[in-house]
């Protein structure tokens, strides 16, 4: 079977990175994974370890220096030009702040209206947006409504439903509930994967939740300073880490959650 998404020692440096002693400081080195059709994969680490930004370069939002990325089997390169729509319409992107991806001038209506608009190159009808914000579970008042006039839940909700509005392959959510009340978070993630079974997507979550990425994930990535300290089957990697530091943050998630409880 063939990858869906495929990353090959690939190595990643924003372009303002310091240099030192004459050699780029990689944000992201030698990475390579691999992302199998219809899988659910999380991608956990701490804080500056590079998740986000190797979500964007397999997306094509960065371009890697070094390495390969394909998407279906074929290299990132080959979708410059007249593919770049194609590509964008496939990786969908479902950001961590609502309130700060969707425009406070349009209206619901319009936000949902405009990927299609751009990436499909047609004028959404009624009926399509309408089925496209009750699939989140929203009903179709809120289309006339501003993003100031809806909660954060609902936001994420219709930030959600704007990803999948193109029709996407795959989609990546880089901490989609972090910003939002602990009393929605559930719901959300339940949205997610229930969209992901009946659109047969492939997911790929990043967390910082290792509880929701053992709930939701049957395969795990772990980044450390730019770098995957370890990778495997969600099961397997957290009831035995092979890394010291996956082990430790096992050890904070469940630290954490005895101090919930
Ligand atoms: N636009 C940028 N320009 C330069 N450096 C950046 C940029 N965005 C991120 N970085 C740096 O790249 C590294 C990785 O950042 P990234 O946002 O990918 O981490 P992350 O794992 O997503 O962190 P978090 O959990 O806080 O979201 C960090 O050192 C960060 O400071
Ligand atoms: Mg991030």
């Amino acid at each position: 079977m063939t990858s869906l998404v495929e990353v090959t020692n690939m190595y990643f440096h924003y372009p303002r990175a310091r240099i030192i002693a004459g050699e780029a400081a990689w944000t992201l080195e030698d990475i390579s994974l691999s992302i199998q059709p219809k899988s659910t994969v999380g991608i956990v680490g701490e804080s500056g370890s590079g998740k986000s930004t190797l979500v964007r370069v397999m997306c094509g939002l960065l371009r890697h220096q070094q390495g390969n990325v394909k998407f279906n089997g074929k290299d990132l390169s080959e979708f410059e030009g007249d593919g770049a729509n194609d590509l964008r319409r496939e990786n969908q992107i479902v950001f961590q702040n609502p309130r700060r991806s969707l425009d406070p001038r349009m209206t619901i209506r319009r936000s949902l209206s405009e990927p299609i608009r751009a990436l499909h190159n047609r004028q959404p009808g009624d009926d399509e947006i309408i089925a496209t914000i009750e699939r989140v579970g929203l009903g179709r008042e809120v289309l006339s409504r501003f993003p100031h006039q809806l909660s954060g839940g609902q936001l994420q909700r219709v930030g959600i439903a704007r990803s999948l509005s193109v029709q996407p392959t795959i989609l990546y959510a880089d901490e989609p509930v972090s910003a939002l009340d602990v009393s929605v978070q559930a719901q959300v993630l339940n949205l997610l994967m229930d969209l992901r079974d009946q659109l047969g997507l492939t997911l790929v979550m990043v967390s910082h939740d290792l509880g929701v990425v053992s709930r939701m994930c049957e395969e795990i990535v772990v980044m450390r300073h730019g770098r995957i300290a370890e990778a495997g089957r969600t099961d397997s990697v957290l009831a035995r880490p092979d890394s010291n530091y996956t082990a430790s943050l096992l050890k904070a998630a469940r630290a954490a959650s005895l101090e919930r409880a």
